[in-house]
């Protein structure tokens, strides 16, 4: 499923986003991260306060018997099309979640307007069979409708929010174990853009647009684990660096309001040519233990467009690249649960939004086009399964 409401222009969006090589918005002035102050993110999110212990008891479900669950997204246009593809996640996966039916934009495209189907007939598929599922996401740039973007007020869009997530919220309850309740809310460039991303949901309502956006989902489904989500957490260099300690600002502001959060979700999209950074990364599981909150991976796949155009060499660079991340991950303590974003390169975003140059195709998944697994499927499912 694609974002169908703006197509191309989503499309380029999405790209210059996740593209290492683009070129920072102008127009803001920079704000170093190291400046960041304990409470400058979210200022008033404080108000929003839910009862101490509301929504203490974080949704279990995170750990399948016997180790980490492994997740896949899947898109539910695909389904029932192509059987190979529906097997393909009952073969492999403990977690079986809808990969765009719960955007804002597809769930919720119209004032009035609902449509459930496509997320249901996954969390439906997952349940019957015995697998766990989750929800992403209420607050994300890339699927706010545009009936939110001509709301004209911060108290309209505040209620748009909170009515949108808590009718979802309540429609889920119980059948997610947990949702991406923000999605990239972190400056692509924090040096130049500012901690926070330019969206419609920071126009119109500030930062507090977090904490109202976690509030809200835990008034709507207190057992449900509630995720802030986001890109590049994973890397070596000073970009890098700078959204994890974003990330954790975050996390100790929404404690300090006393707003509920759980975990952290690291998308995991992993681009040849980066390094990952294992010290790194270990102090910023470490911390977050500290602090209570779990951390997953989301959204794991391969953009392997710096890897000479052969299967071996893609193959490779995916292998050493997934083993790098969970050495990191591991060194502190196992992730909740480690999530595949689509399962085969049948289908994928990466050719779509982050093509190889060369034209050779792209081999972004754990499973190839014949639904075989290749060698860091292997990996993960060992890993997981020793927890
Ligand atoms: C992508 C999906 O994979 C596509 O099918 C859809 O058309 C657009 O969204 N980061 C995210 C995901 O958080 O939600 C994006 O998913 C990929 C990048």
């Amino acid at each position: 499923m694609t974002i169908h409401h703006r197509g191309r222009d989503a499309r380029s969006r999405l790209r210059s986003v996740h593209q290492p090589e683009a070129a920072a918005p102008g127009g803001s002035s920079p704000t170093s991260a190291g400046s960041l102050t304990r409470r400058s993110l979210l200022g008033a999110g404080a108000a929003l306060a839910l009862a101490p212990g509301a929504a203490s008891a974080a949704g279990t479900g995170a750990r399948a018997a016997g180790g980490v669950p492994l997740g896949g997204a899947i898109q539910a246009e695909f389904m029932e099309v192509d059987p190979g593809y529906k097997q393909a996640f009952l073969d492999h996966c403990d977690l079986i979640m809808p990969m765009n039916g719960l955007k804002f934009s597809l769930v919720h495209p119209a004032p009035d307007q609902w449509n459930f189907e496509p997320a249901d007939r996954v969390v439906d598929f997952a349940l019957q069979n015995d697998r766990l599922s989750r929800g992403t996401c209420h607050v994300w740039w890339g699927a706010t409708p545009d009936w939110v973007e001509r709301l004209d007020t911060p108290a309209a869009a505040e209620a748009a929010l909170v009515d949108h997530i808590e009718r979802i919220g309540d429609r889920y309850k119980g059948r997610l174990t947990g949702w991406d309740v923000v999605n990239e809310v972190i400056a692509n460039d924090p040096a130049s853009e500012g901690p926070l991303r330019q969206t419609v949901w920071l126009e119109k309502l500030g930062p507090k647009h977090i904490p109202i956006a976690f509030a809200a989902s835990a008034r709507a489904d207190p057992q449900a684990r509630l995720v802030i989500n986001d890109y590049d957490l994973e890397f070596v260099g000073p970009r890098f660096d700078a959204r994890r300690e974003i990330m954790l600002g975050i996390v100790r502001q929404l404690q300090d309001g006393n707003v509920p959060v759980h975990s952290v979700g690291m998308q995991g999209h992993l681009y040849a040519g980066r390094q990952i950074d294992k010290e790194g990364l270990e102090r910023f599981h470490k911390e977050l233990d500290r602090l209570g909150v779990g951390l997953m991976v989301t959204e794991l796949d391969i953009i392997d467009w710096e890897t000479p155009p052969s299967n071996a060499a893609q193959d490779k660079t995916a292998y050493e690249l997934v083993s790098d991340l969970l050495d990191a991950i591991f060194a502190w303590k196992p992730p909740q649960a480690v999530t595949v974003w689509g399962i085969t390169d049948r289908y994928s975003w990466v050719p779509d939004v982050l093509p190889r140059p060369d034209g050779h195709p792209d081999r972004p998944l754990p499973l190839d086009r014949d639904l075989r697994p290749k060698p860091w499927m292997e990996l993960l499912k060992s890993r997981l399964r020793a927890g």
